[in-house]
């Protein structure tokens, strides 16, 4: 059975081989119909209202926070609703130094991150850096496109006070122990701050904040089968309680005089003015819809896929693989380069066989560096391809390069 029935796109584009599910995965017809049904049956603004349209999508605002909340073992005043991933770490940059403001004055002033992160998880935390005398240190891969775990255990130390890692690369797709890197951070400063970047990781594998024991936790909507302009960020009740908000204004407040303002509790205290209604409630649906199929399920088809795909684009002469050998240890993303071809005309030529792949950098140009490429070409899965879409690649593929080989 195919998967990709449950998609619209695939209806008005019969042909359409989409490998670019890690940029933004194609969208269910009940996550669509959602959002239709939101403007056309439901529209009103939230929390304020005392008439029915109001109090009943404030009821389904709120509903669609519970269901976020259980699907990664959260409660659910510790989900807040964001724009996407980018706009989650960002509200937490800016707000970070209400958390390591004392640690900082002890001289705990390191920002550990990993050279694989999406500039997403980067260009932020330079500006904290560069702006508020933070230090940033990087975590290396090694030669298998992994995290050197033992070089970790240097670069994180009894001064750093932030630690913020992808949970799976966007451009390798490996799968990195956060767990691991988590508890070792809080053996070395127990007041440290952890953040998971899980813009890739929450839609492909079954994700528990609680057993991650992170502090907070990013991810995007318009990756995870819902709508764009919708993105979540988790974090744990006492920090949210010590966190200083970052957006002032309508729907934040308890109270407010000329002078001064009270806040909410979190997460309201987060939620500033009038939020993506819509796709909050839309993104409920997509949640649903991964329910319904089951993590495991998704997981099950798309490392078939992978392996797949693997074995097919390893026959392909001349094609470099950056790709994880413990292949247990990779989700559904793999990126290449076929000897003389640049990825962006690989992309391109794909095109012509209504085959969307991606090509560059990834928005991952140190990680780029590191590897000594200017950039790949990537595929990436979601749960409606199939072999077959492989197949049609591969055979593109094969018939690119030799038109560059003549
Ligand atoms: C690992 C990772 N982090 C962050 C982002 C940014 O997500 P968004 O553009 O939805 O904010 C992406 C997007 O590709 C990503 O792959």
């Amino acid at each position: 059975m195919s998967y990709k029935q449950h998609f619209p796109i695939f209806e008005t584009n019969k042909e359409l081989v989409y490998l670019d599910s890690a940029a933004t995965t194609q969208k269910p017809k009940q996550v669509i119909d959602a959002v239709t049904k939101f403007y056309e049956e439901e529209n009103a603004n939230i929390h304020r209202g005392l008439y029915n349209l109001s109090i009943e999508a404030t009821k389904k605002y709120e509903e669609a926070r519970k269901i976020v909340a259980e699907f990664i073992n959260a409660d659910e005043n510790e989900i807040i609703f964001t724009s996407g991933t980018t706009n989650s770490i960002n509200l937490l940059v800016y707000t970070i130094d209400s958390l390591t403001w004392t640690e900082k004055e002890k001289g705990k002033n390191e920002i550990v991150l990993s050279e694989m992160e999406h500039h997403s998880n980067l260009v932020p935390w330079q500006q904290l850096a560069k702006h508020f005398g933070y230090k940033l240190k990087f975590i290396p891969l090694t030669n298998n496109f992994e995290l050197d775990y033992n070089k970790a255990k240097e670069i994180i130390t009894d001064k750093t006070a932030i630690l913020s890692i992808t949970h799976i690369s966007n451009a390798l797709g490996t799968i990195n122990n956060v767990k691991q890197l988590i508890t070792l951070a809080k053996q070395k400063n127990p007041n440290i701050i952890t953040i998971i970047d899980a813009a890739q990781s929450i839609q492909h594998m079954k994700t528990n904040v609680k057993d991650l024991d992170c502090d907070f936790l990013a991810f995007s909507g318009h990756k995870t089968y819902g709508p764009m302009g919708i993105g979540i960020l988790y974090g744990k009740k006492p920090i949210l309680e010590k966190l200083r908000p970052f957006y002032f204004g309508g729907d934040m407040i308890t109270s407010v005089t000329l002078d001064n303002s009270e806040f909410q509790n979190p997460p309201a205290k987060f939620e500033a003015g009038t939020q993506n209604i819509a796709s909050v409630i839309a993104m409920a649906e997509a949640i649903k819809f991964i329910n319904n199929i089951g993590l495991s399920k998704i997981q099950q088809h798309e490392q078939e896929l992978k392996i797949y795909a693997l074995t097919k684009l390893k026959q392909i002469k001349d094609i470099a693989i950056y790709h994880s050998p413990n292949i247990e240890n990779t989700s559904s993303i793999i990126s290449f380069n076929i000897k003389g071809i640049h990825s962006h005309d690989l992309a391109s030529l794909l095109n012509d066989y209504n085959i969307a792949i991606r090509a560059g950098h990834h928005c991952c140009m140190p990680l780029m560096s590191a590897l000594g490429i200017s950039g790949t070409a990537r595929i990436s899965f979601g749960i409606y391809n199939t072999k077959d879409d492989i197949d049609k690649l591969c055979n593109a593929l094969i018939k690119i390069r030799e038109v560059f080989e003549k």
